[in-house]
């Protein structure tokens, strides 16, 4: 994904532009650029690979005064077509130097009109499809049906154009007026005071106004210091939706940590506490815009969960709780493998649909394929408005605040928590749990925020140990039941914060190949189970971790205190709060966070912005 962002007002454009192009690096930094349009009809575009940073400096380079203009509009690119070069930076702009454009997303006929902008003799400057549209609306200005009409011209490019994406044009000849379109990829309006923004999400303006618009599928707005006028892409006039943003601007910042990674780890006591807020009511679950009645949950008799990466760790544990709650089976399925499986579903099918961004395509499709079968669509999202809750038939959001690290953390144990809220109100519609045990699941539940806090304590250690570790070159995870997505989770923190090879296992895979890779001093992070809970479980784990030791490998153990069972077989013992098996991974997890963070850091690396990621991935 890519973040854009679009001003005209009455202000200095550049530096408007260039904060909005910060605050949402977390869509993408691969890299930047900017175009800003002067009162007398001039263009002026920079844009350079590689972090904001690089495009600061070449702005700094040019002489004062330069790129002064009331309209502007920014970039920041996570590459899909084209290598992350500066000639493959964003803005395009046309043979002319009078239009220019930024893009999210894809633009999926750009062959066919690649090659038509070719045959009109126009040499491309890019490897992008993105090119595409800003020579197709030169080419409709200078002499097509709407020469001379930059709105017109757009529409008529727009109305070509396949595939999903969000797109501003800009006009040298049309200071003060910005075009802007949203296919399945987010686009939001910001309404100040004799000015007027689009942004790929509100960070970009949430310093100037807090007043909103959300666009809706297939719309353009056209925008100007006063005004916004909002259509489908015939021109026929539309209503966006308007909304007020209640996010502090300190929430959107770092608030005195290095990153806002770790940021985000401290907040998951919040995170988690505003989850839960006012989802237990005069003794019943409810869920916000459930859309969903008793009714409907007594009819369902099969859950599908599907989500991508982290999201998917969460419906892994979603699985655990909601068909021991309901005896309802649930099958967890990587979004992206979904809808080519062709999964059985139908109208008694449940698929909830776990996404912090809402815009994750791969999720986003395997929505759209179990509408397709009738299925009900739940949405678990952080993020209003978005499309996969738009698409959806019913929400449960997830009210952790921004998370803006790349790495999900404060999100992730929030969709924990919104899961297994959904398997309490599917076992209470459908009588597979009395009142008072939904109420004693829901009070644990509740006491979470306060166990996560207590097991934040761990950090300075847990930051200590991973220090002393920065030269490892793999770590393995293996947990069991509950312990085995949080395995999963660890490794992949690891994998994309620090780089290491990592793996998650599930315990009893151990001894069917992995453990062929035990050697003298290889790292293996074991996470326990609750001593309280089934005794199976733990006396099993006991024994797999003698096997690891008996390897020679260092084992750092992740237990809950009073586990003395454990504590000789711990080369490191790390200790978490006790809480019942299912509510486990909610405090396990935060010491994984904790390590793969301060290893990434004692490596040097940026945790809130790994190599080759985006924060949301709007590809397939
Ligand atoms: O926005 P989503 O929850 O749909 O994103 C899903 C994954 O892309 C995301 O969780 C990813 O795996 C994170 N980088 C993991 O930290």
């Amino acid at each position: 994904m890519c973040g854009i962002v679009g001003y005209v007002g009455k202000r200095d454009a550049l530096p408007i532009v260039v904060e909005a192009l910060r605050r949402m690096e977390y869509r993408g930094y691969d890299s930047a650029g900017v175009a800003i349009v002067d009162d007398s009809g001039h263009l002026m575009v920079d844009k350079r690979a590689g972090r904001l940073e690089n495009l600061d400096a070449a702005l700094a380079a040019h002489p004062a005064g330069s790129f002064a203009g009331t309209t502007g509009m920014g970039h920041t690119r996570w590459a899909t077509h084209g290598r992350p070069t500066d000639r493959n930076a964003h803005p395009h702009v046309s043979a002319d130097g009078k239009a220019a454009v930024v893009h999210n997303g894809i633009i999926e006929n750009f062959a066919p009109l690649r090659a038509e902008v070719e045959a009109a003799g126009i040499e491309f400057s890019s490897d992008t499809d993105t090119e595409t549209a800003v020579h197709l609306l030169a080419l409709e200005y200078d002499g097509g049906e709407h020469a001379g009409d930059f709105i017109g011209s757009a529409y008529a490019v727009l109305r070509r154009l396949e595939g999903a994406f969000t797109l501003v044009f800009t006009h040298a000849d049309h200071p003060g007026t910005i075009v802007a379109a949203r296919r399945s990829t987010p686009l939001v309006v910001g309404v100040g005071d004799g000015e007027m923004f689009v942004g790929s999400d509100v960070a970009a303006f949430i310093e100037h106004t807090r007043d909103a618009v959300e666009l809706g599928q297939d719309q353009v707005v056209v925008i100007t210091a006063d005004d916004y006028t909002i259509t489908d892409f015939d021109g026929v006039s539309q209503q966006g939706k308007p909304f007020h943003i209640d996010w502090d601007l300190a929430a959107a910042e770092k608030g005195g940590h290095d990153f806002f990674m770790l940021k985000e780890i401290a907040e998951q006591p919040q995170a988690l506490a505003d989850t839960l807020l006012g989802h237990f009511e005069n003794g019943r679950v409810v869920l916000d815009e459930q859309r969903l009645s008793d009714g409907d949950l007594r009819e369902i008799d099969k859950v599908f969960v599907v989500a991508c990466g982290t999201a998917y760790h969460a419906g892994m544990l979603a699985k655990y709780a909601i068909e021991h709650w309901t005896r309802v089976p649930v099958e967890v399925e990587l979004a992206s493998e979904f809808r080519y499986r062709d999964p059985v579903l139908d109208r008694s099918t449940l698929v909830v649909a776990i996404s912090q961004s809402g815009e994750t395509a791969d999720t986003l499709e395997a929505v759209r394929h179990a509408k397709e079968q009738k299925a009900l669509v739940l949405a678990i999202c952080n993020t209003n408005g978005a499309q996969i809750p738009r698409e959806a038939d019913a929400v449960l959001y997830t009210h952790a605040g921004p998370e803006i690290g790349v790495a999900s953390t404060k999100c992730f144990l929030a969709q924990i928590a919104a899961t297994y809220l959904v398997g309490l109100a599917l076992a209470q519609a459908r009588g597979t749990k009395y009142p008072d045990e939904v109420a004693r699941e829901y009070a644990d539940l509740e006491r979470m925020p306060d166990a996560v806090a207590e097991v934040l304590k761990t950090g300075p250690a847990v930051r200590d140990l991973a220090q002393s570790l920065a030269d490892v070159n793999t770590v393995l995870f293996v947990g069991r039941h509950v312990g085995y997505p949080v395995a999963l989770e660890g490794a992949l923190k690891l994998k994309e914060l620090a780089y290491i090879h990592a793996e998650g296992f599930a315990a009893g895979e151990l001894k069917h190949g992995p453990i062929a890779l035990l050697e003298d001093d290889l790292t293996v992070i074991v996470i326990m189970p609750s001593p309280s809970g089934r005794a199976v479980l733990h006396s099993k784990m006991v024994s797999n971790i003698r096997e690891i030791q008996a390897r020679g490998a260092r084992t750092i153990v992740i237990a809950e205190s009073g586990d003395d069972a454990v504590r000789p077989l711990a080369d490191h013992l790390i200790e978490i709060p006790q809480c019942s098996t299912l509510l486990q991974p909610l405090v396990s997890t935060v010491p994984l966070q904790i390590f793969a963070a301060a290893l990434a850091q004692s490596r040097g690396y940026d945790v809130d912005k790994p190599r080759n990621l985006a924060k949301s991935v709007t590809v397939e």
